[in-house]
């Protein structure tokens, strides 16, 4: 299959979904640019496309339910905004373009955020935006989920983590979890809200689960590989932000090559756990595979 094509096609989704749900400017216009700045920058829409892709390998059709991706990305969206905060990261650059706080300034940005992360939730609970009305039990089920893998649970404790790991001896026992909290707990709860609204089996639903939890966590080792051998244009993000800040990540622990071959396996992992997935998980395998080889 074509994944660059079809990663592509649900980008496009996505981007006109968000586009139109953000048509309307509310005031202050200054809060409704930052959000849509950071919004419309660009972004693979990585995690609303999986929660796409897990809808359809259990049957279901994408254009039902791109609202329900798209929260996805709003959660995102606003974790690269408060990441790049001089009192987190510290960062210039995100999508090719001066990060949020440069442009609007740090209030804004913090603002911009907390907006972005508590719209999410408003928009998985309002029934008008979707196109296939969901049973509500299933709705909430989402929300609970999505919110335990949001908050402290789940990636803000891993960004806590993250944090409290600056300037120390590396250990492998806090890099796995600030990694899987950080970064794996959002992937792999996109994956599972794709399997919880397709109403798919217990059984299916901890497939994906095992697949989300693999690929989420060889996600964030690449993309500490590429902080330090990616190209700045290419990741859109200042190359050697980890080095600066003396991050705990993979490649600082193990090397690049065993970091390298420690996301192949992940990656192989995910793939055996869609064994018994028909063709229409092809796209889920595809993007495992895509996760590893990516530039950007
Ligand atoms: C970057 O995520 C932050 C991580 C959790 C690794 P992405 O690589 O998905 O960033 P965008 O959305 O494409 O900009
Ligand atoms: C980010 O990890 C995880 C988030 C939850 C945003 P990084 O700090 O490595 O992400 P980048 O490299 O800035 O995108
Ligand atoms: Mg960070
Ligand atoms: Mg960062
Ligand atoms: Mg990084």
């Amino acid at each position: 299959m074509d994944i660059k094509f079809y990663l592509k096609e649900k980008k496009y989704l996505v981007d006109r979904f968000l586009e139109s749900y953000f048509a309307n400017p509310i005031n202050p216009k200054t809060l409704n640019d930052s959000i849509v700045y950071s919004l419309s920058a660009g972004g693979k829409r990585i995690r609303p496309i999986l929660c796409l892709a897990a809808y359809e390998a259990c049957g279901g059709k994408a254009e039902d339910i791109v609202s329900y991706a798209s929260a996805l990305e709003l959660i995102h969206t606003y974790s690269l905004i408060h990441d790049d905060l001089p009192a987190m990261d510290d960062d210039d650059l995100r999508r090719g373009k001066p990060t949020n706080h440069k442009v609007f300034g740090e209030g804004m940005a913090i603002l911009a955020g907390d907006a972005l992360l508590t719209e999410a939730f408003y928009l998985l609970s309002s029934e008008s935006q979707s196109s296939n009305r969901m049973p509500q039990s299933v709705i909430l089920k989402v929300i609970h989920e999505i919110s335990r893998a949001s908050g402290m649970h789940g990636m803000v404790g891993g960004q806590a983590q993250d944090l409290l790991s600056e300037n120390v001896e590396p250990d492998a026992e806090t890099l796995t979890f600030v990694h899987n909290h950080k970064t794996a707990a959002l992937i792999t709860v996109s994956v599972r809200t794709g399997g919880m609204l397709s109403g798919c089996s217990e059984n299916a639903l901890y497939l994906l689960t095992k697949y989300g939890a693999n690929i989420g966590l060889a996600f964030q080792i690449v993309d500490d590989i590429l902080d330090v051998e990616g190209e700045t244009e290419v990741i859109g993000k200042p190359k050697g932000s980890d080095e600066e800040k003396k991050k705990l990540t993979y490649p600082r622990l193990y090397g690049l090559e065993k970091s390298r071959e420690r996301a192949g396996e992940l990656v192989e992992h995910a793939i055996g756990s869609l064994a018994d997935f028909d063709e229409r998980a092809e796209p889920l395998r595809a993007i495992a595979r895509y996760l590893i080889e990516r530039k950007e």
